[in-house]
């Protein structure tokens, strides 16, 4: 099957990050890092491998240190030159976005996940969009959005990442309902935001990582309050179902939810112990740790 080229991505930023105070009263929670490089830079980097090229922020007042992470910064660059720091000088170029190939739109009102992506709706038109969440970060080979491309090549309709979490923690999700299971990619019969604590259809939770057709920002524009009282966007792809247009697909890779403290730190300790500069003193102390912990106990 053909389907149209995704070429654009939406990335929604405009949150607020309560979960990370003091640190987000004044930085976007998208610039904290994981160990040296923010979280929005690794969303961008899975974008940029999928062969995404126009990349949509949904931003929010206070968010200018993003727009400014992805600019060019000429002081700091011809200092580095001059101190023949080269290195540095690549570590930077990745962080640097062409012109016009970034746009940022504001939500002006924190209305949902589904109203953040529908700000994005005049810069989509009528073609096909991923949407990342950079909350979560996946550690894969091949990078998750990727790995949904080319299952996308085969089945188009709309695609949503999939994970199974355990049971008690499905009313955190979106959650789907699934229909004909074909191992990596699931027909979901249904999809509900947020079920109330034992009625998730299954534990096959949606992961923030999605790919889109032009209808689901149609249907956003009907403003459907659901789970919380906000626009969500799992409504807005649920409605798409019938005829096989919804997939899950059950992605290769690790997800940390870095939207929670745990799991920030389950993610530093994980890109920490992947990085050869740092392995091996970062895992030594690591295994201190451990060891201390277990004589006293
Ligand atoms: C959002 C989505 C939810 C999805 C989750 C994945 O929820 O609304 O469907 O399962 O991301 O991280 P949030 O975590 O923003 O409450």
């Amino acid at each position: 099957m053909k389907q149209k080229k995704v070429s654009k991505a939406v990335f929604p930023v405009a949150g607020l990050g309560t979960r990370f105070l003091p640190a987000t009263k004044s930085i976007p929670k998208e610039i904290m890092t994981l160990v040296d490089r923010p979280l929005i830079q690794y969303a961008i980097d899975e974008a940029r491998a999928a062969g995404i090229k126009e990349f949509i922020f949904v931003t929010s007042r206070g968010k200018s240190a993003l727009e400014d992470y992805f600019d060019s910064a000429p002081e700091l660059e011809s200092a580095l030159r001059k101190s023949g720091k080269d290195h540095l000088l690549d570590i930077l170029k990745d962080t640097n976005m062409d012109s016009g190939a970034i746009a940022y739109v504001r939500q002006n009102r924190p209305m949902g996940l589904g109203h953040a992506v529908w700000c994005a709706r005049r810069l989509i038109g009528n073609e096909p969009f991923a949407v990342l969440l950079p909350d979560d970060v996946i550690a894969a080979e091949k990078p998750c959005l990727q790995q949904m491309i080319e299952a996308y090549a085969e089945t188009g309709g709309n695609m949503v990442a999939a994970m199974e979490v355990s049971p008690d923690k499905a009313s955190s999700y979106g959650v789907l309902d699934i229909g004909n299971d074909m191992g990596s990619i699931v027909e979901a019969k249904g999809m509900v935001e947020k079920p109330p604590k034992g009625t998730a259809p299954s534990n096959l939770a949606v992961i923030g990582r999605y790919i889109l057709s032009p209808k689901v920002m149609t249907n956003l524009n009907r403003m459907k309050q659901g789970a919380g009282g906000e626009i969500q966007l799992t409504d807005a792809i649920a409605e798409e179902i019938g005829d096989g247009k919804v997939f899950g697909y059950r992605f290769r890779g690790q997800r940390y939810d870095c939207g929670s403290k745990a799991g920030f730190l389950q993610a530093t300790v994980a890109f920490g112990l992947a990085r050869p500069d740092l392995r091996e003193e970062f895992g030594a102390y690591l295994n201190d740790m451990v060891a201390l912990q277990k004589a006293a106990q």
